[in-house]
């Protein structure tokens, strides 16, 4: 494989920006390697600047549910450009949204639009906290909510009651608010709600986690946790930014039948452009300034470019609900046919899949949370991405990350790619 203007252009690229990358994961470094820069790409497939072509299950990491720049998508961009990019006034489409998402996901009544997922649940956790009057949140050790210093906790061994910051830069202070609780633990949850009483303003989850590896809630859990949140009149938020629109088009909270209070959004509600959105309850929602006063804003949020985008996406899903059908058959396909190769291979790796989110672990043991997805081998996982790589299959350059089918994954795609984990399985 012939990777040399992609090693030239890293090699540039780390002279002018932090590690060649924009965001972090993209530079390879828990797989090894160089990272490979992508010139263009349509429907399954992407193509490097050396011209090597990849299946690609990435996605963008999680944006593309229909490929790479879908004919209907690219229009409604060309045709919102011929009006201009950004007015910072409000435009129509911006109710076409709102009103898009909140028919697709009930729970929502009001929604604000921003620029990304992190923004998405910073926000959401500011509302939950002007909404209550309290200061600390829940969030489960694993689960990734974007880069705000608040989330960027990671427990210390047992750690349970107060946060330590695990990312220079993250004041004591922030991480001081920040309660760690063990995902599909609900004795970890009453602990921490028992010791702050009346002190929790909400309890942020990944209701289908994607960051560590795929891991679902537990049925009991979730309804325990909402359970828990009525009782303590605690916010529950659902981080949709990864399921939302992709495991169903309700999201993680219309596969599980629970409804958060505040729900947040990202990815494929941008149609590829830089897009996040908050909502849910109305009475929370109406403490958002300029209707209450919990200040929230954003030069480009709302972009009608990003409009554009994102509602021609969430208006495929609205007029092709069977989509998701297609994707549960293309995803248990690829599933059965990684099983039956570890089967051929005599190795039983946790294998954990909720519609087209999908992840094989190298571990033997079963993944319900953090502790069990940190077993896996990541240094085999690192190898078996380069055989994969080898053979024109993109994966996500680490362990702990989903795999991601789209509805332009055809069957020839699918079953090239049952063949390279063969043969990939075997090398490593
Ligand atoms: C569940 C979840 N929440 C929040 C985020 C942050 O979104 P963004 O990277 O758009 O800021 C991500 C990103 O991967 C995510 O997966």
């Amino acid at each position: 494989m012939n990777t040399e203007t992609s090693k030239k252009l890293f090699e540039e690229a780390k002279k002018h920006i932090p590690g060649g990358v924009n965001s972090p994961v993209r530079a390879f470094k828990s797989v090894g390697g160089d990272p490979l820069f992508i010139k263009r790409g349509d429907g399954s497939r992407f193509w490097d600047v050396d011209r090597n072509e990849y299946i690609d299950y990435i996605g963008s990491w999680g944006p593309h549910l229909f490929g790479h720049n879908p004919s209907f998508i690219k229009d409604a961009l060309l045709n919102a450009l011929e009006n201009g990019t950004s007015f910072g006034a409000p435009t129509a489409m911006e109710i076409e949204m709102a009103r898009i998402i909140t028919e697709l996901v009930p729970s929502v009544q009001l929604v604000r639009m921003v620029n990304s997922g992190t923004e998405a649940t910073m926000s959401a956790i500011r509302a939950a906290r002007g909404y209550t009057g309290r200061e600390k949140f829940i969030k489960f050790e694993g689960c990734y909510h974007g880069h705000a210093d608040y989330f960027l906790i990671k427990a210390g061994s047992g750690a349970l009651t107060l946060g330590v910051p695990t990312s220079p830069g993250v004041t004591k202070g922030n991480a001081a608010d920040t309660l760690l609780a063990d995902y599909n633990d609900i004795e970890s949850v009453k602990k921490l709600v028992a010791l702050n009483k009346n002190e929790i303003a909400a309890i942020i989850i990944e209701p289908i986690a994607g960051n560590m590896g795929v891991v679902k809630v537990k049925d009991e859990f979730i309804k325990e946790l909402r359970a828990i949140c009525n009782e303590e009149k605690i916010v529950l938020i659902f981080d949709e930014v990864m399921t939302g629109f992709r495991v169903a088009a309700g999201g993680a909270q219309e596969v599980l039948g629970i409804k958060p209070d505040l729900s947040t959004f990202g990815k494929i509600i941008g149609g590829g452009l830089p897009v996040g959105a908050f909502g849910g309850k109305r009475e929370i929602m109406e403490k958002i300034a300029p209707s209450g006063p919990v200040y929230q804003a954003g030069t480009l949020s709302g972009n009608p470019l990003a409009m554009a985008a994102g509602f021609a996406a969430l208006k495929h899903i609205k007029d092709n609900p069977n989509i998701y059908e297609a994707l549960e058959e293309k995803s248990s396909y690829l599933e059965n046919g990684f099983r039956k190769n570890l089967i051929s291979v005599s190795k039983n790796y946790a294998m954990n899949r909720v519609g087209s989110m999908m992840c094989m672990f190298f571990t033997e043991e079963t993944v319900n949370d953090f502790n069990a997805a940190v077993k896996s081998d990541t240094k085999t996982y690192g190898k078996y991405f380069h055989e994969m790589l080898k053979r024109g299959v993109y994966l996500a350059p680490a362990q702990f990350e989903a795999m991601f089918v789209s509805t332009a994954h055809s069957k020839e795609d699918l079953d090239k790619t049952i063949s390279a984990h063969l043969e990939s399985l075997k090398e490593v």
